[in-house]
């Protein structure tokens, strides 16, 4: 039962991205309109989430659409054994328009095969979070009046970060330059740093955030550490705060670069650099209603 899902950033062709920035930029000028009478949109969230779901749920709200749906998989029949498929398509039954969050990568791949209308990947485990993108994409573009010739410090959990993965594979439209900063245990998958290599997208790796590492960058994109993906929890508490962002460490950093971070953010950001007016993480999560507005209408065709 094909259908016109967004599951993976590389859904999207370069027109089609820019395309949705523009309409993303049309509903930051005008979010409340009606688009949605008479649509349903289930979000379905095995995994929590506070900005992708809500704000998932204010785009439909602010278009008019209803939202069915639940935060918490224990309140599901999941809990007595009914199996992701049979979820999907009772559900596509009931809603327009599905958007899931589930821990295990490929599994909005699966459902976007078993149901009959459209599916978001709201993340699938360490794979990919495609709206996510979106935003960082209108973001990036709002804060540097442009998405080409861009240099990208990617910092953190490099290896099971979905963002990271699925932004350096939308970037590549637009002939990025990547520094990957992260410690050897968290670095950055050889698939990516493969793409790159076969895109010609040029990309550096450090394992120290210095003063240095950040100073000719235009975005400083910080990541958490994912907790949720260790198998070892030793591993964790070992890397879980390799790196803090201070203040004073952004005083040689370009006027203009800006930091983003998909949030939620734990010990990498200090609450000092909030104040700093090169933080744009909570500008950025806002930025996430309206790129969501434009996914979900360009998705039923609206
Ligand atoms: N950025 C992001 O996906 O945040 P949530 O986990 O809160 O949805």
């Amino acid at each position: 039962m094909a259908n016109k899902s967004l599951v993976s950033i590389t859904d999207y062709s370069k027109e089609k991205i820019l395309q949705i920035l523009e309409k993303a930029a049309e509903f930051e000028k005008n979010p409340n309109q009606k688009i949605l009478d008479g649509k349903v949109v289930a979000t379905l969230f095995f995994e929590p989430s506070t900005r992708t779901r809500l704000s998932f749920e204010t785009a439909v709200n602010r278009l008019g659409g209803r939202v069915i749906g639940f935060a918490d998989k224990s309140t599901t029949s999941g809990t007595k054994g009914e199996t992701l498929k049979d979820t999907i398509k009772m559900v596509s039954n009931y809603a327009d328009l599905i958007v899931m969050r589930n821990p295990i990568e490929g599994a909005a791949r699966y459902a976007s095969e078993v149901s009959s209308v459209p599916v978001v990947n709201a993340g699938d485990g360490a794979n990919q979070h495609p709206t996510q993108t979106m935003l960082d994409l209108y973001s990036i573009k709002k804060t540097q009046g442009k998405l080409e010739n861009l240099k990208i410090c990617m910092v953190g959990d490099l290896k099971y970060g979905r963002t990271v993965h699925s932004l350096i594979m939308a970037m590549y439209h637009f002939n990025p330059t990547f520094s990957f900063i992260a410690p050897d245990e968290l670095k950055m998958p050889d698939e990516y740093k493969i793409f790159c290599k076969e895109h010609n997208i040029k990309f550096e790796e450090h394992s120290e955030l210095s003063e240095a590492n950040i100073a000719d960058c235009d975005i400083l994109y910080m990541t958490r550490v994912q907790k949720e993906r260790f198998t070892d929890l030793f591993e964790y508490e070992r890397v879980k705060d390799i790196y803090t962002l201070r203040n004073k460490m952004l005083d040689n950093t370009k006027p203009t670069m800006r930091i983003l971070h998909p949030l939620p953010r734990v010990n990498e950001i200090d609450q000092d650099v909030d104040c700093n007016e090169k933080a744009y993480y909570f500008e950025q999560a806002r930025n996430g209603v309206f790129a969501r507005q434009a996914v979900i209408c360009d998705l039923l065709g609206l």
